[in-house]
């Protein structure tokens, strides 16, 4: 039986090597079947300036046409002129096991005069994410939790060939703690070999000056030499150079490829020589899919941790340290508490400023009304003006007005009362 010990330090661990078979070595075969029965799943954001190849790029990467889906809801002629969130999902499957893929798309993104707040939708979006996981960790009943966290942020910068713009890297420094980054070269095929290089040089030098961390793949002690030189392989190649294809075209040498034919030649999407594109797909679903996962609950932890200690709950308890229960629901009022107070304050400042605008509206109509009265004043006592001089003239007799009058009157008596 377990007994937290009332120091602080933990209990000393054995270690034992067994001789005999016990079974438990087994265990990462049963995570295996349960994991192929239940599926797996990964939501990967796309960012990038309109154009630079993201809806061809997700549809090479899975291999399917993710986008359509989106075309036919969304036709792009419709879509509004901020940045706008779009999520996609689809379930594919290889070889029976079944992933459940979230794309979340941000168009709109660069596509304006003025790009300095675009990151912001973006990074609201995300945080929005963790809030949403946050919620429902404290459910009463959490079976069906669904992860709704990004675990990757592939980021399209523009083949300049110069170095990032001011834009990728407001964004990216926005945005590195809360997503795992993986930065790539977009249409790559404009670009010959010196190009990329040196422009990747430049790439990297920009993110590490403004200390932006991308995701980096991590590298396992037990790792054997294949895996090694792979990850390191991978890791050399960081921003991804990717070109991107739905099209099969046929190379000089009579194969049936996936790539981009041009008058010279044929760029294929597959081949390590042309392109970084396998490399990413690698990162992204071959190698590293549960890594990007793992890195994204550290960085939901740390958001997490913020936020908690930004709502007032400041518990923390060792591992060793019992919480009553009693403590857990006076710590869950506070958060809640702190929430209400939170919504409240947001209600009250949305109500203040209401009535503000009221309030203006009020004084500026009172302002116009009072003009008209004086308006109406100054022309009220203008015709009133006119009406005595009017009153005046036809009393005056000598007024070539009241002659005219008179001179009538008597045209108009009968003739015996004129005689
Ligand atoms: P929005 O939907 O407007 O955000 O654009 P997008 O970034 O999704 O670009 P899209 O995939 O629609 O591609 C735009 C154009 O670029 C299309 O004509 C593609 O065929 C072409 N394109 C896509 N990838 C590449 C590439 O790697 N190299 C070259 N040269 N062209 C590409």
């Amino acid at each position: 039986v377990y007994e937290p010990s009332s120091s602080s330090a933990p209990p000393p661990v054995l270690r034992r090597k067994i001789t005999g078979h016990v079974g438990f070595s087994n265990l990462p075969n049963q995570i295996r079947r349960k994991s192929v029965k239940d599926g797996f799943q990964l939501t990967v954001m796309v960012v990038g300036e309109s154009g630079l190849g993201k809806s061809t790029l997700v549809n090479t990467l899975f291999n399917s046409a993710i986008y359509t889906a989106r075309e036919v809801l969304h036709p792009a002629a419709e879509r509004p002129k901020t940045v706008a969130i779009e999520n996609i999902h689809v379930d594919i499957e290889e070889n029976g096991v079944r992933l459940r893929l979230n794309v979340v798309d941000t168009p709109g993104f660069g596509d304006f005069v003025n790009n300095t707040q675009s990151w912001k939708p973006i990074l609201e979006t995300i945080e929005q994410r963790f809030d949403a996981y946050l919620s429902q960790e404290h459910r009463v009943r959490r079976a069906k939790m669904v992860d709704t966290r990004v675990d990757a942020c592939v980021y399209f910068i523009q083949p300049t060939g110069h170095s990032l713009k001011q834009i990728d890297i407001d964004f990216m420094r926005q945005l590195h703690d809360r997503v795992n980054l993986i930065p790539v070269i977009a249409k790559a095929d404009t670009m010959n070999d010196d190009e990329i290089s040196d422009f990747k040089d430049r790439i990297l030098s920009d993110l590490s000056f403004h200390n932006i961390r991308i995701f980096e793949a991590p590298i396992y002690d037990d790792d054997d030499e294949e895996s090694l030189m792979e990850c390191t392989e991978i890791a050399r190649a960081i921003p991804f150079a990717v070109v991107g294809s739905e099209r099969v075209v046929r190379a000089p040498d009579g194969r049936i490829v996936r790539g981009r034919a041009y008058p010279w030649g044929v760029v294929e999407v597959d081949n390590p020589a042309h392109c970084d594109f396998g490399k990413l797909r690698q990162m992204l679903v071959q190698t590293n899919m549960e890594a990007l996962r793992a890195h994204t609950n550290e960085l939901y932890e740390r958001w997490r941790t913020e936020r908690l200690l930004s709502m007032g709950v400041v518990q923390d308890a060792s591992v060793f340290e019992e919480i009553s229960p009693a403590e857990r629901l006076q710590e869950e009022r506070v958060m809640h508490e702190a929430k209400l107070a939170k919504m409240k304050s947001a209600m009250q400042e949305v109500f203040r400023e209401k009535v503000e605008i009221q309030e203006n509206k009020l004084k500026q109509s009172e302002v116009e009304l009072y003009a008209r009265h004086l308006e109406m004043k100054e022309a009220l006592k203008k015709q009133w003006r006119q009406l005595i001089e009017r009153k005046e003239q036809l009393e005056n007799p000598s007024s070539p007005d009241a002659v005219s009058i008179f001179a009538l009157v008597r045209n108009c008596r009968p003739k015996h009362e004129a005689a």
